[in-house]
């Protein structure tokens, strides 16, 4: 196969797509098997091998941030790019590999790009604050209806991985805070500070410099956990609504 793979050295440098070429690729490896065997073949030659970041490679982490062939994720739906195998490819093919392009993720280096900016955005709202004295009542003796449950833990399989920013023409974070917004304010427990969450998490989310939706969709589409549009618009009403209060 033929990779062509961006190669930056840090955030300052301009960066360049560089040519390689790999053999023995089996169909049973994934995505980042592969590209760890071209690492080791690159250490082999006394080349710098390619950056690129992982953690659990099983679709639960959100770090395996790459641009294939021009999707976020790779061309499978559904799938982070370390569940992605090689047998989605074809013998000879030749594949781009970048890193996500936004200016709120920039390059550190290859292809990792620093998602701290999500990190912010969670920590000005994307939690509940709980008494922890001893007396707190045990959630699960807490009634809470079916449907919202299931929508609020639908939300909550967002794994932060930042498809969504990379796939937007605009970058706009809004599934993402969409969703986080979401997993909270149907339940309870999240309730209690729902107006301070949403109005937070935006503020954080426009001085991060993400872009506004348009409602292009692109971002459900590549959304390795298939969080829906509808997070987007629930969101937008808890906002109207916080603004009025507010
Ligand atoms: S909404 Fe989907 S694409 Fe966006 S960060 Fe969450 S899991 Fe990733
Ligand atoms: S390495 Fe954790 S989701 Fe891919």
């Amino acid at each position: 196969m033929k990779l062509k793979i961006w190669r930056q050295k840090n955030e300052e440098d301009k960066g360049r797509m560089v040519d390689y070429d790999i053999s023995d690729v089996s169909p049973d490896m994934s995505f980042l098997e592969m590209l760890d065997v071209l690492n080791q073949d690159l250490i082999d030659k006394g080349e710098e091998p390619v950056a690129f970041d992982h953690d659990c490679r099983e679709g639960i982490c959100g770090t395996c941030s790459l641009y294939i062939n021009g999707r976020a994720h790779g061309p499978q739906r559904k799938i982070t790019a370390c569940q992605l195998h090689m047998r989605s490819f074809k013998d000879g093919d030749t594949i781009y590999i970048e890193p996500w392009r936004a200016k709120s993720f920039p390059v550190v280096k290859d292809l990792i790009v620093d998602r701290s900016s999500f990190d912010r955005i969670q920590q000005a709202g994307g939690f509940i604050s709980v008494n922890t004295s001893g007396n707190t009542q045990d959630a699960n003796a807490i009634p809470i209806e079916k449907e919202n449950a299931d929508n609020a833990f639908d939300a909550a399989t967002c794994i932060g991985c930042g498809a969504c920013v990379a796939a937007c023409k605009n970058s706009s974070a809004m599934l993402f805070v969409g969703a986080k917004v979401s997993q909270f304010s149907l339940l309870p427990q999240g309730r209690v500070e729902a107006t301070d969450r949403v109005l937070n998490m935006v503020k954080q989310m426009d001085e991060e410099g993400f872009g506004n939706c348009t409602n292009t969709g692109a971002c459900e589409i590549e959304c390795p956990k298939g969080i829906s549009l509808e997070y987007i618009a629930r969101m937008n009403r808890e906002y109207l609504s916080a603004s009025l209060k507010g």
